[in-house]
């Protein structure tokens, strides 16, 4: 099976599965303790049914949208992951130049494994920085400034990681950016030698923003280790205050449920909120993100642009959460299963698939223009 084989974003998943070593396959694919807010993050979107409104005059379907200030081709963004050249050699810069291609926007994260000078050099989309906070506080200053020197569109703080998450894949398969050999992965590894060369003789594993740092270098004790012994648990919402003074540009907060934390958000200096419990990986149990959006949507739509972030693999979930409130959705495992699966052509096709779902759905739904999206198109089932 190769990438032109693959009909949907799951199809992806089988081929990383075979391209990736076991132990990286499982970290991007994991979620924490149970999973089972992990498949309730997609499975929630099954409790929506969609109303459509027939004979509407669909011959043409507009996408067509704007995030954080800029226009885009539809609203659905890539959201920020860590070392993306784990999953592939090509990395972020692949993934930015397909979502050029597809108009949208590309979130680069604080542990990704190219600089936020080359993520913006790789492509002309609009750029979202995450920032996680280090114990070394000189480090987010200096985010902020590399950031407005490269004209991002957005700093995105993400608010949910204060501890790594129980992610016991991770424990049994040891992921981390040198092979670290155990009874579950061995094997793996000998399947895979052009990862392993790569991940002790090349460099590319780096987490390169955060070179000058303590917090620089390889991740090599293991992405919970790193997490523990660097980020700064003490954050409150002054921190986010002062971060927002800092930037002073389209400011989101990511890793919220609640409408009370959304308002926090809102009065700290944000401008946007990233519904989301991490792709299932860090609380377990956090409720599924298109269940928090109409909430949030009643008490906040006209403060707040609200993205939906977790669980999508169709474009009908795209079309449900719109049609909930949310201004845009994000995904993570939607096109890193297509990244380890063909770089950035598997990124391309899978992008191709997913609008090409939401298209088909938006035409089915008898509603030609993602701004109609509203709650008369979706009720919840009974
Ligand atoms: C993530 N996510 C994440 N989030 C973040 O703010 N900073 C990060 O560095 C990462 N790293 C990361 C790595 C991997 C492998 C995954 C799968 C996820 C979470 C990510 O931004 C997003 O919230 C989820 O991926 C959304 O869920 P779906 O779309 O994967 O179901």
């Amino acid at each position: 099976m190769g990438i032109k084989d693959c009909n949907n974003i799951m199809d992806f998943r089988r081929i990383a599965r075979r391209r990736l070593p076991a132990s990286v396959f499982h970290y991007l694919d994991g979620g924490a303790d149970d999973e089972w807010s992990l498949a309730r993050n997609t499975d929630a979107f099954n409790d929506y049914e969609l109303l459509p409104s027939q004979l509407s005059d669909v011959s043409n379907i507009d996408l067509n949208s704007t995030l954080f200030g800029q226009a885009v081709d539809w609203p659905v963004m890539i959201a920020p992951t860590g070392a993306s050249k784990l999953f592939h050699r090509d990395g972020e810069p692949a993934v930015v130049r397909a979502a050029e291609k597809f108009g949208m926007t590309y979130s680069l994260s604080t542990l990704g494994t190219t600089t936020i000078e080359d993520a913006a050099d790789a492509g002309r989309c609009p750029m979202m920085f995450q920032v996680y906070v280090f114990k070394d506080r000189g480090l987010t200053a200096e985010f902020v400034d590399r950031c407005k020197d490269r004209n991002y569109a957005a700093l995105c703080l993400t608010v949910d990681t204060p501890v790594a998450g129980n992610r016991e894949r991770d424990i049994v398969y040891g992921v981390s950016a040198k092979p670290r050999l155990t009874w579950h992965n061995t094997w793996s590894y000998a399947r895979h030698p052009g990862w392993v060369y790569r991940a002790l003789v090349r460099k590319d594993l780096e987490l390169v923003n955060v070179t000058s740092s303590d917090a620089g270098g390889k991740m090599s004790s293991g992405a919970s280790e790193y997490i523990n012994s660097q980020f700064d648990r003490s954050l409150t919402w002054k921190d986010v205050e002062w971060l927002a003074s800092q930037w002073d540009g389209p400011l989101v907060i990511k890793g919220v449920q609640t409408v009370d934390d959304c308002r926090k958000a809102s009065n700290s200096g944000a401008t946007a909120v990233m519904l989301s419990n991490h792709g299932g990986r860090q609380l377990e149990s956090a409720p599924a993100p298109v269940d928090c959006i109409a909430r949030v949507a009643d008490a906040l739509h006209d403060r707040l642009e609200i993205i939906c972030d977790g669980g999508i693999r169709r474009g009908t979930h795209v079309v449900k959460a719109l049609a909930l409130g949310a201004n845009a959705c994000s995904i993570g495992r939607g096109y890193l299963y297509p990244l380890a699966a063909g770089g950035q052509a598997g990124v391309e096709r899978g992008l191709l698939l997913l609008r090409s779902e939401v298209e088909r759905a938006m035409a089915l739904l008898g509603c030609d223009n993602v701004d109609k999206l509203g709650e008369h198109y979706i009720r919840h089932r009974v």
